[in-house]
This record gives C-alpha cells, sequence and structure tokens, in this order.
C-alpha cells in the first residue's frame, strides 16, 4: 500500500492467560474506511486501544504515516476516538463537551472556537452548542461523541461500536452519514463493531477477528463472496448450512450427502471423500428452476422485505431453504419449488464435529 497511515507489525497482547492479540498485521491507507469485526470477546477494543495508546502491546510495532508511535502516549499520536457510550461529561455544555480534546491540547480560545464550528457544521449540530447532554437524542450525544473525535483533526479516526446503543432506524441513517463524514474528511476511519450488517454498510475493508487472531483481512466483497473459513462463512451470514459427508471431490468441487440430497460446493481445507462437511449456501445465490434442481421441496412462506422476498422452502423431511430473489407475485404458497445454484459460489468447509 503506497498511502499507509497505521500500520500494525506483529502486534501481540496478552492478559494473563488470554490471548487478546495474537500477532496482528494490518495496514490502513489513507482514504480507507477500514472495520475491525468479531464477536464479542475476540480483542477489537483491545486493539482500539493499543492504536490510541491507552493499552501498550506486548510486542510488535504500531506506526502512524511512518513514524513509530508504539511508546508514544496518547496525545502525542494525533487519533481521534469516540466510544460506545459516549461518554460526555454531563455537567459540560455541548461546545465544552466538544472543545475538551483543544483545551488538553493547550489551544488557543481562536483555534477552539474556529474548530467548534467547522466540526458543528460537519456533523450538523449548529444551535445545539449551550446545551448539556441530558438535553439532546441519543443521535444527537451520537454527534457530539464523533465531533469530539474529529475537532482536533486528527490524521486517522477510531470508533469503537459507535451505534450499538442508537435504535435501528437512527443506526441506519448514521451509518450513511459516519461513512460520508470519513469521504469527506479523506482520512481513515478504523471502526469496530460485531455487527456484520454494519461492516458491510460503511466499509471498504474489514478483517474478521476471532479470539486475538485475525481470521481473514480483505475488501468486503471478497470477504463475503470468498469466505477463507467456516468461521468466515457463518459469521458473515448465510441462512443455508448443509452438513453431511463429502462423498467426492472434482476439480475442487465437493459433492456432500446430506439426508439423501446431494449438495455441491467448492471444496475447502483440503475435503476428501468420507470427511465431514458443512456447506454454506448464500439465500441470494439459489436460483427457483421450472424442473429439477439440487433440491426440491414446497413454497412455505414468502417474507416480503421490499425490495426484495425471502422464500421458505419446504424440503418435506424438516428441513426448509431460505431463498432470496425479487418480489413476485403468481407464486402461492404450496407451490412446488426446484432449487439450485452454481457451485462455484458455495463452500464446503471441514465439519467442526458435533453430530448431525
Ligand atoms: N484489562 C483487561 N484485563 C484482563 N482481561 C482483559 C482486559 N481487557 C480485555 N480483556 C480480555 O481480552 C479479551 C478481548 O477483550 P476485548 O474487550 O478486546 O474484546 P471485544 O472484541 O472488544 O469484545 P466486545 O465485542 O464484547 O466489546 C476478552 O477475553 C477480555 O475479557
Ligand atoms: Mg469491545
Amino acid at each position: 500500500m503506497t498511502d499507509t497511515v497505521l500500520k500494525l507489525d506483529n502486534i501481540s497482547k496478552n492478559f494473563g492467560p488470554i490471548k487478546a492479540a495474537d500477532d496482528i498485521n494490518i495496514e490502513v491507507g489513507q482514504t480507507e474506511f477500514f472495520a475491525l469485526l468479531g464477536p464479542s470477546g475476540s480483542g477489537k477494543t483491545t486493539m482500539l486501544r493499543m492504536i490510541a495508546g491507552l493499552e501498550k502491546p506486548d510486542t510488535g510495532t504500531i506506526s502512524i504515516s511512518g513514524r513509530d508511535v508504539t511508546n508514544e502516549p496518547p496525545y502525542r499520536r494525533g487519533i481521534g476516538m469516540v466510544f460506545q457510550d459516549f461518554l460526555l461529561f454531563p455537567h459540560k455544555t455541548v461546545a465544552e463537551n466538544i472543545m475538551f480534546p483543544l483545551k488538553m491540547q493547550g489551544a488557543s480560545e481562536k483555534d477552539k472556537r474556529e474548530n467548534l464550528q467547522w466540526v458543528s457544521n460537519l456533523v450538523h449540530l449548529e444551535g445545539l452548542e449551550e446545551r448539556y447532554p441530558h438535553q439532546l437524542s441519543g443521535g444527537q450525544k451520537q454527534r457530539v461523541a464523533l465531533a469530539r473525535g474529529l475537532v482536533s483533526r486528527p490524521s486517522l479516526l477510531l470508533l469503537d461500536e459507535p451505534l450499538a446503543n442508537l435504535d435501528r432506524e437512527l443506526r441506519k441513517e448514521m451509518e450513511v452519514e459516519i461513512r460520508r463524514f470519513q469521504i469527506e474528511l479523506a482520512i481513515p476511519f478504523v471502526y469496530v463493531t460485531h455487527n456484520q450488517e454494519e461492516a458491510m454498510t460503511m466499509s471498504d475493508r474489514m478483517a474478521i477477528m476471532r479470539d486475538g487472531k485475525m481470521e481473514q483481512v480483505g475488501e468486503k466483497f471478497s470477504l463475503y463472496h470468498d469466505p477463507a473459513s467456516q468461521f468466515v462463512a457463518s459469521f458473515l451470514g448465510s441462512p443455508n448450512a448443509f452438513e453431511g459427508v463429502v462423498s467426492s471431490v472434482e476439480e475442487g468441487i465437493a459433492q456432500i450427502n446430506w439426508f439423501g440430497h446431494s449438495i455441491r460446493a467448492r471444496a475447502h481445507d483440503g475435503l476428501q471423500p468420507g470427511d465431514r462437511a458443512v456447506c454454506y449456501v448464500k439465500s441470494e445465490k439459489i436460483s427457483m428452476l421450472e424442473s429439477g434442481g439440487a433440491l426440491t421441496g414446497v413454497l412455505r412462506d414468502i417474507i416480503f422485505k421490499g425490495q426484495y422476498a425471502d422464500y421458505l422452502v419446504s424440503l418435506g423431511d424438516g428441513h426448509e431453504i431460505t431463498v432470496s430473489g425479487a418480489p413476485m407475485t403468481g407464486l402461492k404458497k404450496g407451490a412446488p419449488m426446484h432449487l439450485d445454484w452454481d457451485p462455484g459460489k458455495a463452500d464446503a468447509f471441514r465439519a467442526q464435529g458435533g453430530a448431525q
């Protein structure tokens, strides 16, 4: 990467026996929105705290714009930070909250006022400057926290689950807004979340974290379409998972016997005939045919989602498949369904044990 702003090399951090970060290498470029996505306890916050300088890594180096900052205190790193619970001072006004980082840096009154005005316009807080946090809505508090993270014009902004406390409607709105700020400011954002939809909506690239390790990193589309492990495939959401025994593997495509049905998908993990495998097929990659197909069943229900619909197909043996597609009129519950997919767009991994 030619325009790298943030670079982590071989970062590890243990808390007693817990590996919160295990040999992490990340590069984030000047105009990138980078998401750290992973379940609770996977080490996302620890990573942000190390980047910010609030926690020291056991090994490895952190550089910002080519400068090694591993041993520098937080205020020398030029980084802004936004937290999940906002952390606003209740007895300070919006303006005082926002200007707090500048005050700590000893900025002049003029500087403080200019930057306050700039950032209030950016995040749309005009007119609220003299209010106190308890006089703000959840969304407005979030904007104040964002403004405070940006007011000192950092070269990098870190955000730790900033939308987790907002309701769904507001979250959707803020996802788009935060993305807009990032594009407008042209600085990298490193955004922590355990919500895959949020990461997909906002980021350019993402890293999937698991137990302190980076499971996979790359463009969001390539992670979604080409998951390298079962963890990533299941974490990025596939409603259809089939577990069975591999009967053959040819030209990279495994054939899996799943309750008498033959399921085909790309073979990962060096799958061989006789291995137990779990196969993920994304609902939008399944087509509905007139006849034939890998699976047949009847339409049990249609969940209308507006721009698309989920078709729930019952296979008659207690199993159900979800197919997503354009809403169609004319399809009635109980209609026979023939389903198939391109095996090159489904993924089979070695099963992690456990009964079928
Ligand atoms: N100060 C600490 N002392 C001991 N263990 C810690 C400390 N901070 C974090 N951990 C442990 O390190 C691991 C990673 O924690 P971290 O907070 O980074 O996870 P996370 O991915 O942010 O999780 P969440 O989504 O729940 O916020 C967890 O097992 C946690 O219990
Ligand atoms: Mg966390």
